[in-house]
């Protein structure tokens, strides 16, 4: 049974999302609430409850209560994760046809999203760092780049989408980001679903909605303590038309969603504003990011820079590893990390770590006999950054390519073919090939290099479906 399961997934050592970490970080309201008894307040819709969509009752006051918390016009709540409310704000802001300029670490999510709504997407690719093997923020001048190369193409773009921060936990200055959007007459959301707690602590970045952003979505669950599945949609300023966005909303929401999930998203999104509380504990990870970090270098591992002292990332390309032979190692040692990738192992420390987790992090680390100061040097797992230009739309939109007909081909062979397909190794859900764009030579080397890189039970096929 599916039950026992569950009860029989723990770890010695959970260093993975959900933030709430198993439970230890709750807010005292949350953890109240999941103690008592559930099957009473197992709800549905009902009249003095309401839900996201309707105008009246507690739903609808719990969401005006936290949009007054952060300070946006409205907000939605959501039970199907960040997932739905990008794919609900996609599709009640654009219409088919419409241009969504995205970044090349878009989340499958706002790939389906723009399956779903028939939209033309162009890609802007960005840094790379070498060094780390990893996908950097973009800077100011990277993105007056990106528009200018949108302006130098004459084609009109209908919505910006920002991912902030990324999922190893970087960060981008969103305020000129936007500011330039804006400039442009360009309205733009931002997918922070890795980075709601910024708002809790002037030394975190600044959060996507203080940066005037026009559509906030936020994971409840990834970046506060609120229970998976759990998100919130925030709208800001006037550039977008509510009813629109309800609109969107009521295409993918379910007419049940659970109050009880509702009830919790309310805690989790009001997390950030109980002070002095809240940035007392994000102080807290923030000492003790830098003690791990100290205590981890010093015994030979390297650690990537992160602005997220929730995330901690251990680089292993140096000394010729993987982070996907990390991560399966670590697992039979009874510790479990978030985000393997070819170059590291990102770990979610969580809003309160498990007791001694350092030490016991440790001993798993020396157990595992890697040594990394005798190491052959990471070339054999370095990743390199794809081969695509700073701007590209794709050959046929995603949603064409996505419902064409289709044969499967040898990745070798797909040269010059359409992809019908995404590549998508997850987690991080972020596409290494996208739907509608046609393959050359090099961007199919840099595929057979990126599966040799993936390679484990769930990892890349050597196959793609193409468009006939
Ligand atoms: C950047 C980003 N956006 C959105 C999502 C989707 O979030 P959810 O799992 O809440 O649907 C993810 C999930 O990993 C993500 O990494």
């Amino acid at each position: 049974m599916l039950l026992n399961a569950l009860q029989q997934a723990a770890f010695t050592l959970p260093l993975h999302l959900p933030a709430h970490g198993r439970g230890r970080g709750f807010p005292p309201a949350l953890a109240a609430l999941l103690t008592g008894p559930l099957g009473p307040l197992d709800l549905p819709e009902l009249p003095s409850l309401g839900g996201p969509l309707l105008p009246h009752g507690a739903v609808a006051e719990a969401q005006q209560a936290t949009a007054r918390l952060w300070g946006s016009r409205s907000c939605w709540f959501g039970v199907n994760g960040s997932t739905g409310l990008l794919q609900a704000a996609l599709l009640g802001v654009l219409r088919p046809g419409q241009r969504l300029l995205c970044p090349r670490n878009l989340h499958r999510s706002v790939l389906h999203g723009a399956v779903l709504a028939g939209l033309e997407p162009i890609y802007y690719a960005l840094p790379f760092s070498k060094r780390w093997g990893l996908s950097q923020p973009m800077d100011v001048a990277w993105f007056q780049r990106v528009l200018g190369a949108v302006a130098a193409r004459n084609c009109s773009v209908d919505l910006v989408l920002l991912v902030n921060p990324t999922y190893q936990g970087l960060s981008a200055p969103l305020t000129p980001l936007v500011r330039l959007c804006h400039g442009q007459g360009l309205p733009v959301l931002v997918d922070e679903a890795h980075g709601s707690h910024f708002r809790a602590h002037a030394a975190l970045p600044r959060d996507a909605l203080a940066a005037g952003a026009d559509l906030v979505v936020h994971s409840t669950h990834k970046s506060l303590p609120g229970l998976t599945q759990t998100a919130v949609l925030h709208h800001s300023g006037t550039r977008i038309c509510r009813h629109d966005l309800e609109q969107g909303l009521l295409l993918l929401q379910t007419s049940s969603p659970s109050a009880l999930l509702l009830a919790a998203t309310e805690l989790a999104a009001a997390w950030p504003h109980q002070q002095p509380q809240a940035s007392h504990l994000l102080s807290q990870a923030m000492d003790r990011w830098t003690h791990w970090r100290q205590q981890l270098t010093g015994t030979g591992w390297r650690v990537s820079p992160s602005d997220d002292p929730l995330r901690l990332r251990l680089c292993t390309m140096a000394w010729g590893r993987s982070g996907l032979a990390l991560d399966e190692c670590l697992l039979r040692l009874g510790v479990a990390g978030e985000l393997p990738e070819p170059a590291g192992l990102t770990f979610h420390l969580g809003f309160q770590p498990p007791c001694q987790a350092l030490s016991r992090f440790r001993k798993a680390l020396t157990q595992l006999g890697w040594s990394p100061l005798e190491s052959p040097g990471g070339v054999e797992v370095a990743p390199q950054p794809a081969p695509t230009p700073l701007l590209a739309s794709s050959a046929v939109p995603p949603r064409i390519a996505w419902f064409g007909p289709t044969r499967r081909l040898p990745l070798k062979e797909a040269v010059g073919h359409v992809a019908a397909e995404a590549i998508t190794p997850y987690p991080p859900g972020i596409p290494l090939l996208l739907p509608g764009e046609r393959l050359d030579e090099e961007r199919c080397a840099w595929l057979l290099h990126s599966q040799h890189l993936w390679q484990h039970p769930d990892g890349m096929l050597d196959t793609v479906k193409v468009l006939r």
